[in-house]
């Protein structure tokens, strides 16, 4: 049986127990719990003064890179400091019951991969890694490299978090591979995201075209919310446990 407290109905878990492909996207939401801060969520500390929307864009790399490398130096600490909870758990379980399954996060904690979950595209990138700023491709300090940002080893310039910042593109490839995806699965989980930011706001509506059962996870309403077939309210950690375990017990 299902936990209908949490809008887990039994028709939904027999579809999603019946389902032979699955793509979820998932939003910081699903990371709030892990103790890391959402974009949106208030700064704390020496960084509640910035705006993080004034701080994720090239532009303000090119005005101050150091502080914005500062900024990024803090989160990253949080994201070490951070272990992967329930909600990301609970994903990984369905993965390896689900014959054809693919995870889109717009997150760039890594908490996913960390999960367990293996078939994961980043489309806002990673913050663990850093690229150069000027030639894209990955690449890390110099061990002694003290200079802030650290210098990309082969051209000299600044390096810079390997994210994607408001106004640039996606990974070409991550998007294009979560854009299939949603137009081929038969049931699509938006976990923890506001539904905001495109272009990954648009995968939902990609996988609806094509006759997926919606689901979203959120404790809020989005503006997804009408278009779903099932709203289930409550955070992550809680109802994607519960659902999975709906799956094992039914
Ligand atoms: N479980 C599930 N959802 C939650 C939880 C939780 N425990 N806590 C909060 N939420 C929901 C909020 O209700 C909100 O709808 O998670 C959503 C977080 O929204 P945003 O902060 O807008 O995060 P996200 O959708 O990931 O933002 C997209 O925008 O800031 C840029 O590049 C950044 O990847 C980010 C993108």
């Amino acid at each position: 049986m299902g936990d209908t407290s949490l809008g887990i109905t039994d028709a939904l878990v027999s579809v999603l127990r019946d389902a032979r492909s699955v793509a979820v996207l998932t939003g910081s939401g699903i990371s709030a719990e892990s103790g890391v801060p959402t974009f949106r969520d208030a700064q704390t500390g020496l960084w509640s003064r910035y705006e993080p929307q004034e701080l994720a864009t090239p532009e303000a790399f090119e005005r101050d890179p150091a502080l914005v490398w500062e900024w990024y130096e803090w989160r990253r600490r949080l994201v070490r400091e951070a272990r992967p909870n329930p909600g990301h758990l609970a994903l990984a379980r369905l993965e390896r019951r689900v014959p054809s399954f693919t995870l889109a996060t717009q997150n760039v904690d890594g908490l996913h991969r960390r999960a367990g979950s293996e078939n994961v595209l980043e489309l806002h990138g990673n913050i663990v890694r850093s690229k150069c700023s000027v030639e894209g491709f990955e690449a890390e300090p110099r061990a002694g490299d003290e200079s802030v940002p650290p210098l990309c080893p082969n051209c000299g310039a600044f390096l810079r978090p390997d994210v994607v910042w408001f106004g640039e593109a996606l990974p070409e490839d991550a998007f294009v591979s979560a854009s299939a995806a949603a137009r081929t699965c038969e049931v699509f989980l938006s976990v923890g995201t506001s539904s905001l930011v495109y272009p990954a706001a648009a995968l939902p509506s990609e996988a609806a075209r094509s006759g997926a059962v919606l689901v979203e996870i959120n404790p809020d309403d989005t503006p997804l919310t009408p278009h779903v077939d099932y709203a289930l309210r409550g955070r992550a950690g809680e109802v994607l446990p519960a659902l999975v375990r709906a799956l094992d017990v039914s």
